[in-house]
């Protein structure tokens, strides 16, 4: 019998995520429990979790996780859905599916956004739509590091290391709300974000207690004083040797300045300066975005493998 529970063992979920994933992505280091742990603990800023377990005759066997922001994108549901590679084709993902939606349906809200990699025929048996098609690259960061030329004449170059400094707050707030205008989403029924200081400096928050380093670096435009550019690297601290590269964003007044590669290298150098055990670096990018894809391909990163954001509207 299969039952669906409001999860407390967070052994159990760490058990399935950790499966699933290194079976479909070996070379993506998972998290230690403790750290798996913080994240299930603690939500991105501006969303509410609800976690579950799926248990099939006594043993857990799939994980649900359900991301509801609560300041913009009102009508989506952010999904995360495992099933132990042990207990696959036995109907445990569409039952996890059906409790996702039927949550959806009570809170009102219409969108179920999934991100997966080998999840092809599920997804359309579920009757979801590729609203996202994504490329994972990776850069072997061991040999030589690309050029750090200077930034263009006109704009100075910060970084940091978690925090911000204070008066680039608004800036950062600015950048990041742009992202999902500005980066390609397909498909998705994305809006932006409504990311001000308050939240960028939760986000921080967020991050510590997810036992994560994240090393920054951006533009400031030296005529206005403000921050036009901004790129960060993400590494849990207890997998020194992986790092994510996360968010590079160049405000569109001042595109065309080289900008985008210019921080993106310099944050390179100094991500890997700072962690001298860092090996490599992934990112991921919509297949339709051309120039990041260019600027990665000319740092050295390399296609690994291709994603698809799913959305079931219901
Ligand atoms: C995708 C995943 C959740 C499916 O879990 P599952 O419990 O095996 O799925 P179900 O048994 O409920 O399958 C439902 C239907 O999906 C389709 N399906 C699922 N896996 C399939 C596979 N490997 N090959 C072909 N069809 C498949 C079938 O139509 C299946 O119905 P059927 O068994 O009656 O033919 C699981 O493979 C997984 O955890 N993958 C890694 C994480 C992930 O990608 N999550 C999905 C996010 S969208």
């Amino acid at each position: 019998m299969l039952r669906i529970v409001a999860l407390t063992d967070e052994r159990a979920a760490y058990d399935i995520d950790r499966a699933a994933a290194e079976a479909d992505a070996p070379d993506i280091p998972f998290s230690s429990f403790e750290t798996y742990c913080t994240r299930l603990r603690h939500p991105w800023p501006g969303n509410e979790a609800e976690q579950y377990l799926a248990v099939h005759d006594g043993t857990p066997a799939g994980h649900l996780e359900l991301y509801l922001p609560q300041l913009d994108n009102l009508a989506n549901v952010i999904v995360e859905l495992f099933v132990h590679p042990d207990h696959r084709r036995r109907g445990t993902g569409r039952a996890l599916l059906a409790h996702a939606v039927r949550r959806a349906t009570e809170l009102g809200r219409r969108h179920l956004i999934s991100e997966a990699v080998a999840a092809d025929a599920f997804a359309r048996a579920a009757g979801a739509i590729p609203a996202l098609l994504e490329i994972r690259s990776r850069l072997d960061i061991t040999g030589p590091l690309p050029d750090d030329s200077p930034a263009a004449a006109g704009y100075r170059l910060v970084r940091w290391t978690d925090e911000a400094p204070e008066e680039l707050l608004d800036d950062i707030g600015y950048l990041d709300s742009r992202l999902n205008e500005d980066a390609p989403t397909g498909e998705l029924a994305v809006e932006s974000e409504k990311i001000d200081a308050d939240r960028v400096r939760a986000a921080e928050e967020t991050l510590r207690l997810r036992r994560r380093t994240t090393f920054h670096t951006g533009a400031v435009h030296e005529q206005s004083g403000r921050l036009v550019a901004w790129t960060m690297i993400a590494s849990e601290n207890d997998t020194g040797w992986h790092a994510w590269q996360n968010i590079t964003i160049v405000d569109p007044d001042h595109r065309g300045h080289g900008l985008g590669l210019t921080i993106k290298n310099h944050n390179l150098r100094y991500a890997r300066t700072a962690r001298p055990g860092l090996r490599a670096i992934d990112t991921s990018n919509a297949v339709e975005n051309e120039h990041m894809l260019r600027i990665n391909q000319a740092m050295g990163f390399r296609p690994v493998d291709r994603w698809t954001q799913w959305q079931l509207t219901v």
